[in-house]
């Protein structure tokens, strides 16, 4: 059937069901709130409802309502939430959701909260063959190797005419040989809705309202039942325990790599892989094994991230290299580097073409155009201005042991190795610090910070403090202008050498 995705019209309402109780997790949290590919099953039946532009979405709780309450307060703020009564089923939910529709007519679209790799897409194709065919209703259906568990599709002799459905508890034997499924979810036409779940009972093997049995109340009202088959049957599985909730995960992440490499990005190994559905990346980026790209991460193109990154909500520039890094909430620019061996905490931001290298721990640190932290540095609520160099082992003390302070220090600066910046400081443009500063009060424009204590060299300590030792062999053939390892006499501890030690 032709169904191009532009004919389709917005439905009137999307109801999500969400009100079961899914005891098969063993979880404290509720099924729908586990997340796979950076989102909650909720949330993924939430987007490809809100895909379809529906006037109404409304989503029906029951078990755990406060907790699916909170989280669609946080999450999607703008659905609707509809309270299942005691009466159980899913024809009970769609009737509790139906009250919390405005529209007396047109589509309304069932989905549920636990089938996370459904797309709007399929869901606009369904409104476009249910309302072409002016169906009463229209289910999504898929033919499986394995209907254990599922509602079955009964149709007419020839096959074209969908009678209704039977759930798999009610059914015959011959009906359970039947391989086509209910997905469970449908588009139907709202008044056609109301009426006919305002006749179905309770009187089934699981003594519930079923859904199921308004097709075949449409159908013996002499009205139109349709089903629209999926070849894609991984699409409209649910997740009831942790071992689907990790095959669907991997199945959404194997979908998710396959649309960037198909969007022109380069993914050299799928398998240790992994990306959240919400993360964007540019053309002709590359990412290397053992990348997970999390939240809103967003790559810039030409960019080269791994091997070996976790980057969350991270925004990477154009032709910037991230190397073994692992980041939250920062920005990096077009055409730094960062790694390998790198925590960036939230709050860091590394200018054009800038550098954080190995061993490097930021926090709350705006790094400029072109500065360089290379080496083995901490760096805590600081401003680095462009072009300055933080020398190795450079640790910016930011904490006093109660509050924390920040240091700024401004462009073109050179900060000298194992320099100690005890904040508030404030390090001037062009200054410098010498190797080993201990930075307490503010150095101005171009001056030269030094305050290392002078060099005091205590002659022959190693022979007197160390005989005995390979150092002590080593500095004796040193002073003597001999080879090392000659039968060298052991000197014991001297008169100076007691003095300096009691003096301790
Ligand atoms: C249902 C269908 C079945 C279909 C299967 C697909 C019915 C009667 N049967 O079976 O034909 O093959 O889905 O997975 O509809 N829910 C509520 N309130 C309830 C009961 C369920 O909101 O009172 C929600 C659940 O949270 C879940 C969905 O409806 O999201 C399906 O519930 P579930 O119990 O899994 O449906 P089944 O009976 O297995
Ligand atoms: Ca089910």
């Amino acid at each position: 059937m032709e169904t191009p995705a532009s004919a389709a019209v917005a439905p009137a309402a999307v109801i999500v069901l969400a009100a079961g109780a899914g005891t098969r997790m063993k979880s404290r949290t509720p099924k729908v709130l586990h997340p796979i590919g950076g989102r909650s099953l909720l949330g993924h039946a939430i987007t490809a409802a809100e895909g379809t532009g529906p006037a109404d979405l409304v989503v029906v709780v029951r078990h755990e309502r406060e907790k699916l309450i909170q989280h669609l307060t946080e999450h999607a703020s703008e659905v609707t939430v509809a309270d299942q009564d005691e009466i159980p089923g899913t024809g009970r939910a769609v009737q509790c959701g139906l009250e919390k529709v405005s529209a007396t007519s047109g589509t309304v679209l069932v989905t549920y909260g636990d089938v996370p790799l459904l797309e709007a897409e399929t869901l606009r194709e369904l409104v476009v063959v249910h309302e072409q065919a002016g169906a009463a209703a229209t289910v999504l259906s898929a033919r499986v190797a394995d209907p254990t568990g599922y509602g079955r599709i009964l149709r007419s002799q020839d096959g074209s005419e969908v009678l209704g459905i039977v759930e798999e508890k009610d059914a015959t034997e011959d009906q359970r040989a039947i391989d086509e499924i209910n997905s469970g979810i449908y588009a139907f036409d709202l008044e056609v809705l109301r009426d006919a779940l305002g006749r179905i009972g309770t009187d089934n093997a699981q003594g519930e309202m079923y859904l199921t049995d308004v097709l075949g109340i449409a159908r013996s009202d002499g009205r139109t039942v349709r089903a629209l088959v999926t070849d894609d049957a991984m699409m409209v599985e649910g997740a009831n325990d942790r071992v689907q909730l990790a095959q669907l995960g991997a199945e959404m992440n194997r979908r998710i790599l396959e649309r960037h490499m198909r969007a022109g990005v380069t993914i050299v190994d799928p398998a240790t892989t992994w990306i959240d559905a919400d993360v964007s990346i540019g053309t002709d980026a590359t990412i290397l094994p053992g990348v997970q790209l999390h939240g809103a991460t967003d790559i810039g193109e030409d960019a080269v991230i791994g091997p070996d990154c976790t980057l969350r909500d991270t925004e990477v520039g154009a032709r910037a290299e991230v190397v073994r890094t692992h980041s939250v909430l920062a920005v990096i620019g077009d055409e730094a580097t960062v790694g390998p061996f790198t925590y960036l905490r939230p709050g860091t931001s590394l200018g054009r073409g800038g550098k954080i290298g190995g061993f490097v721990e930021t926090k709350n640190a705006q790094i400029g155009d072109g500065a360089k932290v290379p080496h083995l540095s901490y760096v805590g609520d600081a401003e680095i201005g462009e072009g300055t160099n933080i020398g190795a082992a450079t640790i910016f003390a930011n904490y006093d042991g109660q509050n924390k302070h920040r240091t700024t220090i401004g462009k073109h600066v050179r900060v000298g190795s194992d320099s100690v910046l005890v904040a508030p400081v404030t390090i001037g443009d062009g200054a410098a610090t010498g190797a080993g500063t201990v930075v307490r009060k503010d150095v101005p424009p171009g001056a030269l910070a030094v305050n290392a204590v002078g060099q005091r060299n205590v002659e022959g300590w190693t022979l007197r403090r160390r005989a005995g030792t390979a150092a002590e062999d080593a500095a004796r053939a040193a002073l003597e202008g001999r080879p090392e390892n000659g039968a060298t006499p052991t000197a014991g501890p001297d008169a100076d050498d007691n003095k300096e030690h009691q003096q301790r």
